[in-house]
């Protein structure tokens, strides 16, 4: 685990803002999935953090991969992730990003257009394509009213495009994907949702003849990112999980398959940016780091809704954008290794010529001085890919992948 005379040493090593991820931590996460849930495939959701040593350590480890585009796919190939484990799956997808994929992924269709579409390459290319449908479950995992969304094409439609799939006569689905939620920390919940699932399965199976050779169940293990949050009980989950599959096994023969992203690496990331700048305006003391919103966009997301909604607890979630507002915890680490004991209340501002470019407002802090560094927690996942990082030209952030031996830095 990396501690703060690591983080100085890297500081002076690249003297801008960093992000670094702690391998050992990222194979800590791949551990408890693959041991935990035996009767599953995983694969890792690439938008989370594309980063490519991340890409690789999955690899290695055997975690296929969940790509959301063209360049994902590539970036997965590039790992040597086996095009079997690399599962494609966004709305949107164009001829283009078809054509550059069909090759190195298994395709999951986003709608009956795209059905349609991917036949016609398949007469084109004169082959029969294997591919996967997404499904808008006609399920709430919370037990209200199904959503409307963008993403697959509804349940409830299924059985009056049968004709329409089974007359496409170049392609043949042979998975299916469902993804409702991310971030649930509660284990029924998610039991009951892979149930439903499953369920679905064999409907899709039996009444619309598909030869499914997946099922593939999405994301949704949560994390604990603050005090508000409980932990999932994964323990519970993979057991009742894999014994849910074994009833399953031989009626569906197929592979079944989770997706994660934060499980796997939000925990091992932290964001890091020196303060550049110390000041006061009208009562209130501003430090000015290095990089602000174009550093690490999720933190100025909370305090917009925080200042919108003027509350910080019980708000809900909009992921990827907004987890809690609690969903990581912001600390000073001293340029030298001395002791500071005073704590006083600060703003962090970036140095972006707009006044929302705040990473928090009025929050205790250690006391402190100039090149001191800002440090925030939680930030491997959705964090670096998700940040406006051109924002004004100023300099970006590197990446730095942290290993027990080494470590690499990406600009
Ligand atoms: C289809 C799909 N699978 C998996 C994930 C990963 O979710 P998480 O990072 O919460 O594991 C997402 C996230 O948006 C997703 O859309």
């Amino acid at each position: 685990m990396l501690d703060n005379n690591n983080l100085r040493q890297l500081m002076s090593e690249v003297n801008k803002s960093f992000y670094v991820y702690d391998e050992e931590e990222i194979l800590k996460s791949i551990n408890i999935l693959k041991d935990k849930f035996k009767e599953f495939e995983i694969l890792y959701s690439v938008k989370t953090n594309p980063n490519k040593h991340i890409l690789d350590l999955m690899s290695k480890n055997n975690i296929g991969s969940d790509a959301a585009s063209a360049k994902e796919v590539q970036i997965s190939n590039t790992a040597n992730i086996n095009k079997n484990n690399i599962i494609y799956s966004a709305p949107g997808k164009r001829r283009k990003d078809i054509e550059e994929s069909i090759d190195k992924c298994i395709i999951t269709a986003d709608s009956y257009n795209e059905l349609s579409l991917l036949n016609e390459i398949g007469k084109e290319r004169n082959t029969n394509l294997e591919v996967g449908l997404r499904i808008n479950a006609n399920y709430n995992m919370f037990g209200g009213e199904s959503i409307s969304s963008k993403y697959g094409v509804d349940e409830e439609t299924l059985i009056e495009n049968k004709n329409f799939i089974d007359n496409l006569s170049n392609i043949e689905v042979v998975g299916i994907h469902v993804h409702l939620q991310s971030q649930i920390l509660d284990y029924e919940i998610i039991y009951n949702y892979y149930e439903y699932v499953l369920k679905l399965a064999l409907f899709c199976k039996e009444k619309m003849k598909f030869n499914l050779k997946f099922i593939n169940f999405g994301g949704g293990l949560g994390i604990s990112y603050g005090n508000s949050y409980g932990n999932l009980d994964i323990d519970k989950l993979s057991k009742m999980s894999n014994e849910l599959i074994k009833k399953y096994k031989q009626k569906l023969n197929a592979r079944f398959i989770i997706e994660s992203g934060r499980f796997l690496v939000c925990k091992s990331g932290a964001y890091v940016t020196p303060i550049i700048d110390i000041k006061e305006s009208r009562g209130r003391k501003y430090l000015i780091v290095q990089n602000g919103y174009n550093g690490f966009f999720k933190p100025t997301i909370s305090e917009l809704i925080v200042s919108y909604t003027n509350k910080k607890d019980n708000l809900k979630m909009m992921e990827p954008l907004f987890t809690s507002y609690d969903s990581y915890t912001i600390s000073l680490i001293k340029r030298e290794d001395k002791e500071e004991n005073n704590k006083e209340i600060v703003t962090i501002g970036g140095n972006l010529c707009t006044a929302v470019d705040i990473l928090a407002r009025d929050i205790l802090l250690t006391k402190a001085e100039i090149n001191d560094l800002i440090f925030i927690n939680n930030a491997g996942s959705y964090a670096y890919s998700l940040t406006p990082l051109s924002f004004s030209s100023q300099e970006k952030p590197v990446e730095i992948y942290y290993t027990s031996k080494d470590y690499h830095v990406i600009d």
